[in-house]
């Protein structure tokens, strides 16, 4: 498999044509951004961690049905793809209320939701990646009613599986951020990554924060945290 030329530069990540036309490269970095790239920082290490958990999640989702991009860990920080058409929405699953949740309905952070909530966003740097609601994402087009369903009902399986999984750790899930792709045959599958980048996972005990929080809100100890993240679920 051969690297071949870079196609996408985002915020935390990289992504490399391969002579493969159906799969490609992600290279993650550690670069760290927050609030739409406006806070800039670097989290030595960051990269390689997100992309050893976000592969080892992944392989736990796959033998739980879930399908992913997933194809093989090829280095440190790089890992071979299949190539999808990603879906421009953030799906976001929350099981207890933080950050934005908190902020737009005044409820308090670490309180337990009664039910597991889920919400979109449209991904749009632009914009500032704001909510959308189904109804919009139709009339735009952004997914069919049939692609909408999937997604959530994969988002909740992916949600009792990973809350489950993570519980064996101490460590609790907080809520998360998915994306989704659909292959050229037009089968929905999860993509971009689990990482503390895109989780907030809290100690179980003490509800000390393991993720990219402490660098959003300048809490320090970021690095530390993230490989306690690594410590804790891979063992390194
Ligand atoms: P929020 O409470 O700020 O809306 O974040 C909800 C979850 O989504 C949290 O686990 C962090 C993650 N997230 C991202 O992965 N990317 C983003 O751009 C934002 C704003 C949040």
């Amino acid at each position: 498999m051969e690297k071949l030329n870079k196609l996408y530069e985002g915020k935390a990540k990289e992504v490399y044509k391969t002579s493969d036309p159906n799969c490609l490269i992600v290279s993650y970095k550690d670069d760290a951004t927050a609030f739409n790239g406006e806070k800039k920082g670097t989290i030595s290490g960051k990269g390689a961690i997100n992309n050893q958990l976000t592969n080892h999640f992944m392989q736990m989702l796959e033998k739980n049905n879930i399908p992913t991009h997933f194809v093989k860990e090829i280095s440190k920080n790089e890992t071979l793809v299949k190539k999808v058409k990603i879906i421009p929405l953030e799906v976001i699953v929350r099981n207890l209320a933080a950050g934005s949740f908190s902020k737009r309905y005044g409820v308090e952070e670490g309180t337990r939701l009664k039910k597991p909530s889920l919400e979109f966003s449209l991904k749009n740097d632009d914009l500032g990646d704001p909510l959308i609601n189904t109804y919009h994402i139709l009339s735009i087009g952004l997914a069919t009613e049939f692609e909408i369903e999937r997604i959530e009902k994969y988002a909740f399986k992916i949600n009792s599986l990973l809350r489950e999984y993570l519980l064996k750790f101490d460590v609790e899930l907080v809520d998360f951020k998915l994306e989704f792709g659909k292959t050229p045959d037009g089968k929905i599958i999860l993509a971009d990554e689990i990482s503390p980048d895109t989780c907030r996972f809290w100690d179980t005990h003490t509800h000390e924060k393991l993720d990219k929080d402490r660098f959003r809100r300048d809490l320090g100890g970021e690095k530390e945290a993230y490989f306690e993240m690594l410590k804790r679920i891979i063992g390194k």
